[in-house]
């Protein structure tokens, strides 16, 4: 990859097949790197667990709200952020500087074309910037990398977290990506996403331990590969991962999900891991999860199973007598050496297909609301 080339087009919305109604509104923003710049940049810093907890309660309170209707039709609000044609556009030289440029309180879809190259920086996506979209091309993706670990000092002085750790942290809602490679040094957080309705096309997620924090909201993982090696796979998001290839790339012991769905966090108990024809692959020993929480939930459909997966299938970690504690771990029509196996632990499930099917679609992230097509690569 050749040096000092990369940059970022900032594009507001050029075309769109939405909404029903195609006045042309004209975007009413403009878009102002320079001002951007003397702003602080908020992507090093990482309070406390509680702090963060906090201050996202409030918005999480409302986005639970705006999906608990389950409504088929597109969300309004995201009707109307796909709305109208034309736009301001911007040149940055890195995505961090572009996500900046976005305005607070963002209503139209903002995409971000990001160009072929290796952008070394951290990026956050603030939950007052919703609807913006990275799209690289699957062909040359651009990779977005950081060399932070949990144990990275942020500026107040403490070790950042995992949390904190994120080469890209999503706070906002309705994120979208396609062809982008989200990477991470030690062991850290690649991508975190935390905004609900979030969807990702054909991006890989590149790590090693906890390498993809599916924090917390509705997501759609298509056509993705995810690298990793213990709970690679984390938190509680609900979450649907179709038509993706999860990689262990450790020669030891891998455990694919840590899913956190528990009784004692407000809102988690409706979660679970969905992974729907994927396969899995890669090195070592895998385990295809133990549970954070108490309740955890992650099923397996139509997903193709290496030689590497144990017999064993599932861990129950921390919990005592996870047969009983609400943890829901099932497989429905796995194929490949690792599938379904006489050595399953006892209290994992074998689904039928009544059980099978909350779990085998866009309906399980409640899609129809939100799941748009992936965004057009230039
Ligand atoms: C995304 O990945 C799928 C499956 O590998 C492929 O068929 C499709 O062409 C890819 N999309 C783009 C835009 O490259």
């Amino acid at each position: 990859m050749e040096k000092g080339v990369v940059f970022v087009v900032l594009v507001v919305l050029l075309a769109s097949p939405w909404p029903a109604s195609s006045q042309n509104q004209q975007n009413t923003f403009t878009v102002n790197p320079a001002a951007a710049r003397n702003k602080a940049a908020s992507s090093g810093a990482a309070g406390s667990f509680s702090e963060f907890i906090t201050e996202n309660v409030q918005h999480y309170v409302l986005s639970e709200r705006k999906y608990a209707s389950k409504a088929k039709a597109l969300d309004a609000e995201l009707s109307a952020a796909e709305g109208g044609a034309g736009g301001d556009e911007g040149r940055f030289k890195t995505v961090g500087d572009a996500v900046r440029a976005v305005p607070e309180k963002n209503k139209k879809r903002v995409i971000l074309d990001i160009r072929p190259g290796t952008y070394k920086e951290k990026v956050l996506i603030p939950y007052t910037k919703p609807f913006i979209t990275f799209v690289g091309n699957p062909k040359s993706p651009p990779t977005i990398t950081w060399d932070d670990t949990a144990a990275t000092r942020g500026k107040d002085g403490a070790p950042v977290g995992t949390v904190g750790s994120a080469t890209v942290a999503v706070e906002a809602d309705y994120f979208m990506a396609s062809g982008v490679v989200f990477k991470k040094g030690g062991q850290a957080v690649a991508l975190r996403v935390f905004g609900s309705k979030a969807a990702l096309y054909n991006c890989t997620i590149d790590g090693g331990q906890d390498t993809l924090y599916d924090h917390k909201g509705l997501h759609y993982f298509k056509n993705c590969v995810i690298k990793g090696s213990v709970d690679f796979i984390f938190g509680f998001g609900r979450s649907l991962y179709e038509d993706c290839t999860v990689v262990s790339v450790t020669s030891q012991v891998a455990v694919l999900t840590a899913q956190q769905r528990s009784k004692s966090i407000a809102d988690a108990i409706d979660t679970g891991f969905s992974f729907l024809r994927c396969r899995i692959t890669g090195i070592g020993q895998i385990y295809l999860g133990r549970a954070w929480g108490d309740s955890s939930r992650v099923v397996y459909s139509y997903t193709t199973m290496g030689k590497e997966v144990v017999p064993v299938g599932w861990d129950g970690w921390n919990i005592q007598k996870p047969e009983h504690s609400g943890i829901y771990y099932g497989e429905y029509k796995c194929s490949g050496p690792g599938a379904l196996s006489s050595k399953r632990i006892g209290w994992s499930l074998v689904l039928s297909d009544v059980q099978a099917k909350p779990f085998t679609g866009t309906h399980f992230v409640y899609g129809d609301s939100w799941i748009l097509p992936p965004p057009k690569t230039t």
